[in-house]
């Protein structure tokens, strides 16, 4: 139950009463339908004059026409202001509809089944072989991973794909390097930074002796090739990198369901570029083939170079067509950095050219870059901040705040990573994605202010409301407490709820359930504040006000939930 959509039914009810012909729908309606900043002009508005132009009337007119018409138990009152028209919503049953609607089915206020029978392709993380994890890299595991909830909670079956970065003449000098001066023993206790120490070595040799670069493209060759001790040294360099990937996957709580990565298309180009050809798409530049795109405002595609190596495009339109094929996707989102933004244009642009209808459900994902405490990031300067130390860092800083807040917490360290790690992805996830964010430990880590800890805390605050409130369990409530403009705030928050999960899935947009989700938090703790929720001598209405902090619970858990993060029930 929605009460944005109940009134807009009812507007639509009103509207078909008053006026003839009138296609109002009700979406149509609770499209318009604002919610005015001052609750003295309604809890909802109906801007008219944008019906005057359809319906021919002053927008007054309309207004009061519909005032006249408008019926339900869920409206107190209408009143007619200029062209408005604004609604008062009655709010005890307003109170009781929305409670119970959530309390019926927990942990799906919001959910739908708009996806059913569809599948989106999620790339995201989509991490590069021999590389650490830094927290450039969190974003995008951090907004794939929420958008993933996101869908699935809407009835979208969900594919998500670590597209690995496991291919390029790298990997050759790094096996070189090894062979050299590498052993295995180092490489297993060192994971990724003893891979990045052969590689940096092999640069610092390659001054001194340039003959190394062709034995780095040689042992390259033989990866092309198959040889297979190359490709037993490789594939062990994957598993390394992996396997120290997946502590951090494991702290954030993040999952694939694919790990196919560019390697993975080597044998799976030919067919795409024989219809390149075929389509007449590609040219010859400089010896090379290119897709020319001028024509589009950009620069050509380079898909193979003079010696017939393929490049970064070229495979990720063989995996353009894999996920077509095996996935039969309706959506493919590619979370990653704006930095790509070319690189996509350019891919979905081909495929168009390739006459693909499919590729209108593919999106670029983008996001802005993470700077830490106000400096930006450089591997050139070595100012780098490795994710796993991130998060470790902060769930020890949890840790000693739960140390100093609430020493006799049972199970302290499994609070103090969730409230570690749940600061770090909801300070990720807060902002607009496209927006540049600047990592800061005090902003954080605050109980204050909007950061996970803060909405955490007031999830835990419920559920102690909750245990201390069993005496409540079989009172029938009385709703009509819940008429004060504080409880007004958290239910309308609630029924808006669904409204912004699903525009933030439209929007490919976490952010907007962030904070929604940290309003409602700061609603409930006003509410708090404000009155006491159990009171002996009004077993009803306490009753009322503890179903009302169930619900918020419950909401503030699925909006955690959504964007990655966990919900302790103590802190
Ligand atoms: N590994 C790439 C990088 O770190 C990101 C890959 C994104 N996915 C894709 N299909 N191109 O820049």
């Amino acid at each position: 139950m929605d009460m944005k959509q109940i009134i807009a039914g009812r507007i639509a009810d009103a509207a078909q009463a008053s006026f003839e012909n009138c296609a109002l729908t009700v979406a149509d309606v609770t499209a318009m339908l604002e919610t005015p900043p001052d609750k003295k002009l309604g809890d909802y508005a109906l801007p008219c004059f944008r019906l005057s132009k359809t319906l021919r009337k002053a927008p007054q007119m309309i207004a009061s026409a519909l005032a006249e018409k408008m019926s339900g138990e869920e409206i107190d009152r209408v009143e007619v202001v200029g062209g408005y028209m604004n609604i008062f919503v009655s709010r005890g049953s307003l109170a009781e509809g929305i409670v119970k609607a959530v309390l019926a089915n927990p942990g799906r206020w919001g959910s739908s089944e708009v996806g059913k029978g569809k599948t989106v392709c999620l790339d995201y993380s989509s991490i590069n072989i021999a590389k650490r994890f830094h927290i450039g890299h969190l974003s995008t595991t951090m907004i794939g991973h929420s958008l993933k909830r996101i869908y699935d909670f809407n009835g979208y079956t969900t594919v998500g794909i670590n597209h690995l970065g496991d291919w390029g003449t790298q990997f050759g000098k790094m096996i070189c390097a090894y062979k050299k001066w590498g052993n295995r023993e180092e490489v297993e206790a060192g994971g990724v930074q003893a891979m990045v120490d052969l590689y940096v070595r092999f640069h610092a040799e390659a001054e001194k002796d340039p003959s190394l670069e062709d034995e780095g493209r040689a042992w390259f060759k033989k990866i092309e090739d198959g040889d297979p001790e190359a490709m037993e040294i490789f594939s062990w360099f994957k598993e390394v990198t992996l396997k120290d990937t997946q502590r951090v996957y494991d702290l954030l709580g993040v999952s694939f369901d694919s790990y196919n990565g560019e390697a993975f298309y080597n044998d799976k180009m030919g067919p795409v570029v024989d219809e390149l050809r075929e389509k007449g798409l590609l040219v010859e530049s400089q010896g090379a083939q290119v897709v020319q795109l001028e024509e589009y405002g950009m620069p050509p595609a380079l898909v193979l170079r003079s010696d017939g190596a393929t490049l970064y495009i070229t495979r990720d339109l063989a995996a353009a067509f894999y996920r077509h094929n095996t996935y039969h996707f309706d959506k493919c989102l590619y979370v990653v950095a704006y930095q790509q933004n070319l690189h996509f244009k350019q891919l979905f642009k081909i495929l168009e050219l390739m006459g693909h209808d499919w590729y209108k459900g593919m999106e670029h994902v983008s996001f802005g870059m993470v700077s830490y405490e106000g400096r930006a990031l450089s591997t050139r300067e070595g100012y780098v901040v490795y994710l796993e130390d991130l998060l470790n860092k902060a769930i020890e800083k949890a840790r000693e705040i739960i140390e100093e807040k609430s020493p006799n917490l049972p199970n302290k360290d499994e609070v103090a990573r969730q409230v570690g790690v749940g600061a770090v992805v909801y300070f990720d996830l807060h902002n607009e994605r496209i927006k540049d964010i600047d990592f800061r430990w005090e902003r954080a880590l605050s109980f204050e202010g909007e950061t996970g800890p803060y909405v955490q805390y007031t999830h835990a605050r419920c559920c102690s409301v909750l245990r201390k409130a069993q005496a409540y369990a079989d009172v029938e409530p009385d709703y009509s407490v819940l008429c004060d403009d504080e409880a007004l705030d958290v239910l309308m928050l609630i029924s808006r709820f669904p409204e912004v999960v699903r525009k933030a899935m439209d929007q490919n947009e976490p952010s907007l359930i962030t904070r929604h989700t940290t309003s409602l938090a700061q609603a409930y703790n006003k509410y708090y504040f404000e009155h006491r929720i159990m009171e002996e001598n009004d077993p009803a209405g306490s009753a009322a006000r503890v179903n009302l902090t169930d619900a918020v619970r419950d909401v503030i858990k699925t909006g955690l939930y959504l964007i990655g993060v966990e919900a302790p029930e103590r802190m």
